[in-house]
């Protein structure tokens, strides 16, 4: 007995309990929930406020270019306060005198309060002369109620642009509601779902009306053993224009498949079937058949077209996504001319959401892909949101002209087109809905056509310098003109300022006895040859030749008293010239004169020689050959700083250590001011502000001077200003110091840092390592050295992250420009060390072997000839004589001297000497 009854008790307890859950509460503060909120044309705007009390529509007529309170009301929802609006629409192409909207919505609380309604404006006149009030009279409400209709979860809103009709689509049923006979109670009509989707578990999500098709986007429910249960699904509709009610069929549909193994392939929908704002699609047609559909649950968005006058198939075209999250395509608005509005939300996968924009994509001129970069994005560094708007976007909506972004505070911006030249700059007080006003492009970009989007880069190699018209303007050929420029700017000061060159080599041979030897005993051409000793050696040589043949010719032909004088005074004095033959040898004498040519040539050369050093203070070798000869040899190391230094060098690191710096720092191609540039200097372990020593913009280089307060010192400079920057060129300087024999270097070097068709990026970190060069220069004489130090520079950057192109700078909303420079000293420093090849005492002593070397060389040619070529030439000639003596016994001996001759005279033959008739 006892079961019959609590059967019944459970029975009337699941009645009740289905009941409950059939009413339906939705948060009436969420303006995500269940649709899209905001809808506009080029004559209204409709904000529908859930959570206003009681729940009202915000109403705002055009024009949109100001906010006046006159053309602003509010507008009461048809019944009471338990009415909650899934989504508002209204036709695009709707008339100035057309100001009505649709929207769908249901009576909370009470299970068959699903209606389509139209509130028309009848006030036409006062539209821009309202008071708040006025609206509820001027407005009338025309409802439909889908009764003995359920809740549905998913329920869209699609009108007709020109506004005459409005569609509502859910998965169990399609819904007209025809403007033709508002009036009266056939307006509208109402069919199983089934009769337009293909398949009957298609659950549409979004859609969007042209005027010979509609497009709407959702889910289908996968049969068999797939994993995902859901799948989505966009389907293209007609509508049959014969029939009363434009019953809407499907005539081709596009099905997105996931490349397998990505995360969206892995994705399973098991939640579709119940609301929830991740699933929002969102759907816009323009004017041309351009298809958006955008689905951020898979963070991609679709592109299609359909033939305006043949529209039987969905044409996909290309796709966009961005990446593991989700919001891609949130929401998505076409505007004129090939511009469309993306709505991109970056939520992570558990749909947390982390930050919203709209991306502006110039379709036609630039495609649309994944690797496509927007006109503009909002926000930006110089298009701000109000201080009171909510950074969280909702939707998008276009009229076209105009672009309305919703927040989920319900909040409003407008986006007024501005003309060429302008953009649209949002005012960051006041009160919603916001509506920009124009402001004149940034110097260094432009705007060519009329629309919402920002000023885009003067492209490399044109210029704007702030009055340009509609175009950039082209730069000289010799200017650096980067992207964005504002002026031209002379390539020179970019140039690099170095202080060091590379240390020199010594020379092939640092032994003074090789070097004498080889500029002695080389012959070269031109100024070589003039200055070879050797050639004027062999000129002397050949002068004796010519000398000692002019002798012999006297001796043998002319044979008179006073040539025989003459011979007789020549080899007298040649004789004590002699230096080979000991004073023998008139020819001897004549050689003699070749050695002291070479001999004299060498002193000429050592006096020169020595005073080539150090070679700061040498100029050209122009008394030999190779004119860049110096006596000096060097030395370079690297030495650590961890060893302790000798106390003659630790004067020379005292002063470099005491050095004060003082960094420059030049912004290249800027209109970035002083006023707007702060430094902070890392103090300990704070930062504390610091102060410029000078500052000034001359010639569109912002040129900023700063004393560091100590060596190793980390710097930042900001420049809050959203204008662009070129290049950038560091630089440091300081005053040098002589001190008896130390010498402190000057400091003047900078280093520029550019890439041609890049700008500077807004996050510059540089690193500054410097290095100590000591040069050593060891005396000539004596024993203290001179020192002279000075710094250099290493610069390691990352040149990718220090510049930015067209794509980083349109996605940077960064409004601060932050050069952070660390100065960092090397553990090590570089000794470098310069002494002569030969001091004077050497050079002295050198010359004088030099000089015995010569003399020597020449009697051992000598003594050879004595000891191995007389004899055997006498050998011969006696024997010739044994002969003639016989024919002819008394004739003189042809080749004799005068001596010889006496002595053949007085038969003294065994004494003749031959000694000077050898040559
Ligand atoms: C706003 O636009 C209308 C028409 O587009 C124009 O007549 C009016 O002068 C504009 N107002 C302002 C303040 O720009
Ligand atoms: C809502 O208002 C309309 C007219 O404005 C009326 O026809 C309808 O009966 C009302 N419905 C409810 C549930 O109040
Ligand atoms: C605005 O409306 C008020 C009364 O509602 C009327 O007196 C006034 O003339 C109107 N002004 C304009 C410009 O239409
Ligand atoms: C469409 O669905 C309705 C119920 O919603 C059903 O009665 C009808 O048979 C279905 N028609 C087709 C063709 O499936
Ligand atoms: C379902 O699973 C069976 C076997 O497990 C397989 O043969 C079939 O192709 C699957 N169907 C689909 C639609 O994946
Ligand atoms: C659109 O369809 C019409 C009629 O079929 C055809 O003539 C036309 O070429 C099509 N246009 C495009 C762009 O395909
Ligand atoms: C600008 O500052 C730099 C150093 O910071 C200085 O050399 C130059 O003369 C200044 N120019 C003007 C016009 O003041």
């Amino acid at each position: 007995m006892i079961f019959p009854s609590c059967y019944f008790l459970l029975t009337i307890l699941l009645v009740h309990i289905k009941s409950l859950q059939s009413f339906f509460t939705p948060n009436t503060a969420d303006y995500d929930a269940y649709g899209s909120k905001i809808a506009m044309n080029d004559y209204l705007l409709v904000v529908a406020q859930n959570n206003n009390q009681p729940p009202r529509f915000a109403i705002q007529f055009a024009p949109y270019n100001h906010t006046l309170t006159s053309s602003q009301c509010t507008l009461q929802y048809p019944n009471s306060t338990d009415t909650f609006i899934y989504t508002a629409a209204i036709g695009k192409k709707q008339n100035e005198s057309q100001l009505h909207f649709f929207f769908i919505g249901e009576h909370i609380k009470n299970e068959s309060g699903l209606f389509i309604g139209m509130a028309t404006f009848n006030n036409l006149q006062q539209r821009s002369n309202l008071t708040s009030s006025i609206c509820d009279t001027s407005f009338t409400y025309s409802l439909y109620y889908l009764n003995n209709h359920d809740h549905q979860e998913y329920l869209t809103l699609g009108v007709h642009p020109q506004g005459t009709r409005a569609f509502a689509f859910s998965n169990k049923y399609v819904a007209v509601f025809d403007t033709a006979n508002a009036s009266s109670s056939i307006n509208t009509n109402i069919w199983d779902g089934n009769l337009t989707w293909p398949d009957s578990t298609f659950i549409p999500h979004a859609v969007d009306l042209s005027d010979s098709f509609g497009v709407v986007a959702g889910f289908i429910l996968n049969r068999g053993n797939s994993t995902a249960k859901y799948s989505p699904m966009i389907y293209l509709l007609r509508f049959n224009s014969s029939g009363a009610y434009y019953h809407p069929y499907t005539v081709d549909s596009y099905k997105p498949v996931a490349s397998i193994g990505t995360w969206q392939d892995l994705l399973t929908y098991d939640d579709a079937d119940v609301y929830s704002a991740k699933y929002d699609m969102s759907v816009s047609i323009n004017e041309d058949g351009k298809v958006l559909v955008g689905m951020q649950f898979i963070n991609r968005v679709f592109y299609f077209a359909v033939n305006l006058t043949n529209a039987i198939q969905l044409t996909f075209i290309s796709r966009y996504t961005n990446g593991r999250s989700i919001g891609n395509g949130k929401s998505i608005a076409w505007m004129k001319d090939g511009i469309a509005a993306v709505l991109i939300n970056v939520y992570s996968l558990d749909y947390v959401w982390s930050t919203s924009q709209i991306f502006l994509f110039d379709i036609y001129a630039n495609g649309y892909n994944s690797e496509s970069v927007p006109l503009s994005v909002f926000p930006n560094s110089h298009q701000l949101l109000p201080s009171s708007f909510s950074s969280v976007f909702l939707n998008v909506v276009s009229s076209p002209s105009s672009l309305a972004l919703l927040n989920d505070e319900g909040k409003v911006i407008i986006f007024s087109p501005t003309q060429a030249q302008y953009y649209p700059s949002v005012v960051r007080t006041g009160l919603s809905p916001f509506i920009t006003t124009p402001k004149p492009c940034m110097a260094g970009t432009f705007k060519n056509k009329s629309g919402v989007f920002d000023c885009v880069l003067c492209a490399t190699g044109t210029k704007n310098p702030g009055n340009a018209s509609n175009e950039c303007l082209p730069c000289s050929a010799n200017s650096f003109c980067p992207l964005g420029s504002v002026a031209d700017v002379p390539k020179s000061v970019l140039s690099t300022v170095y202080q060091v060159v590379p240390y020199p080599q010594s020379p092939e041979s640092t032994i003074f006895d090789e070097i004498i030897i080889h500029s002695i005993f080389s012959i070269g051409s031109g100024h070589c040859l003039l200055v070879s000793p050797l050639f004027w050696a062999l000129v002397v040589a050949c002068v004796v030749i010519v000398i000692i043949i002019i002798m012999e010719i006297l001796k043998l032909c002319v044979k008179t008293r006073r040539s025989k004088n003459v011979q007789h005074v020549v080899t007298y004095a040649f004789k004590h010239t002699d230096l080979i033959g000991d004073g023998k040898s008139w020819v001897g004498g004549l050689v003699s004169f070749s050695i002291l040519v070479l001999v004299c040539f060498a002193y000429a050369f050592s006096n020169g020689y020595l005073k080539q050093y150090p070679i700061e203070q040498s100029g050209d070798s122009y008394f030999t050959c190779d004119e860049s000869m110096r006596n000096a040899k060097f030395d370079t190391n690297v030495q650590s700083l961890a060893i302790p230094l000798a106390h003659a060098e630790q004067e020379m690191f005292d002063l470099l250590n005491e050095q004060i710096f003082t960094l420059n720092i030049d912004f290249v191609n800027t209109l970035v001011n002083c006023d707007s540039a702060s430094i902070q200097a890392q103090v300990g372990l704070t930062w504390s502000t610091i102060r410029w020593s000078s500052c000034n913009n001359t010639d569109s280089v912002l040129t900023l001077s700063i004393p560091l307060s100590s060596q190793q010192i980390a710097v930042k400079v900001f420049l809050e200003d959203t204008k662009t920057i070129g290049a950038l060129r560091i630089g440091m300087s300081s005053d040098g110091v002589k001190k008896e024999k130390y010498e402190l270097r000057q400091l003047q070097f900078y280093q520029p840092f550019y890439k041609s068709g890049y700008m500077l990026s807004r996050n510059i970190p540089v690193a500054l390592a410097i290095t100590k060069i000591i040069n050593e220069t060891r005396p000539m004489e004596g024993e203290e050295s001179d020192y002279s130090g000075i710094y250099i520079p290493t610069f390691t950057v990352d040149t990718n992250s220090l510049f930015a192109t067209t794509k980083q700078y349109v996605l940077s909303s960064s409004i601060i420009t932050t050069l952070s420079i660390a100065v960092s000293e090397t553990p090590y420093y570089v000794k470098n060390i310069q002494q002569p090849i030969a001091r004077k005492s050497e050079i002295i002593f050198r010359n004088l072997l030099f000089t015995i070397v010569c003399l020597e060389i020449f009697r051992l040619v000598f003594l050879l000839y004595k000891l191995l070529l007389k004899p055997i030439y006498q050998a011969i000639m006696r024997k010739y004589h044994h002969k003639t003596e016989r024919e002819l016994p008394y004739q003189v001996p042809m080749n004799g001297d005068l001596k010889a001759a006496n002595h053949f005279k007085n038969g003294d033959e065994k004494n003749l000497d031959f000694t000077a008739t050898t040559f």
